[in-house]
């Protein structure tokens, strides 16, 4: 049984992700945590992350300690993963084990993947499909308080503005763009708190089963 789970940033893809992987028994995989982690692999060889030919080649490099890195939460992790995510060859090149992950998960009950296009690339028989999304506007803000919880500094414009670039990139790029799965169910989480999203989101991931 496989549950993907996609939407844009900050939209609260994660907390439901790990809440209902923990209700159901599932393993989770947070395939942002993949393309954050080839974007920071580029910025700290000091590469662009938009040169596509070296992305690819770290992509398939990739290993699993890679996904423990210390700095892949950052904003900084965020806009190099999004850039190197346009690239086809990375995105090829992380396909295998994102789909290796959902049909054998490690506990063997089923997997929740989150990430852009679990619904329409990498899963796209999944048992359940949801589209989780909201405002711009409440996204950032979501965000900022956030990385103020995390005694981080952040201006609200500067968080919006990042969430606008990130959003039309990742949107827009040809290579699997994020956009809902015909047969997603789509959540509006703008005014839902994560109890109210994830008791919505419960309901209908048991209608499929
Ligand atoms: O979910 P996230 O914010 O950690 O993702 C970081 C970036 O990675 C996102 O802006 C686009 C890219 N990404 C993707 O293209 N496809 C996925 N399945 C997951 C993430």
């Amino acid at each position: 049984m496989i549950i993907a789970i996609d939407g844009p940033a900050a939209a609260g893809k994660g907390t439901l992700a790990r809440r209902l992987a923990a209700q159901l028994g599932f393993d989770y995989l947070d395939t942002g945590l993949i393309y954050r982690a080839v974007g920071m692999s580029m910025l700290r060889a000091g590469l662009d992350p938009a040169d596509g030919e070296k992305a690819e080649t770290l992509a398939r490099a990739l290993t699993p300690a890679d996904l423990t890195a210390g700095d892949l939460r950052s904003d900084d992790a965020a806009q190099a993963a999004s850039k190197v995510a346009v690239v086809p060859g990375v995105r090829a090149a992380l396909l295998d084990f994102q789909r290796q992950f959902a049909a054998q998960p490690p506990g063997g009950q089923g997997a929740v993947l989150d990430g852009r296009d679990i619904g329409t690339v990498v899963c796209p028989d999944a048992t359940a499909k949801l589209f989780v999304t909201a405002s711009v506007e409440k996204r950032a803000e979501r965000r900022l308080k956030e990385l103020q919880s995390r005694g981080l500094d952040a201006i609200q414009s500067a968080v919006l503005a990042d969430m606008r670039e990130r959003d039309e990139r990742d949107s827009n790029r040809s290579a699997a763009p994020l956009k809902a799965a015909d047969d997603a169910f789509v959540l509006d989480s703008s005014d839902l708190d994560a109890d109210q999203a994830f008791a919505v989101a419960l309901d209908y991931v048991k209608s499929r089963f």
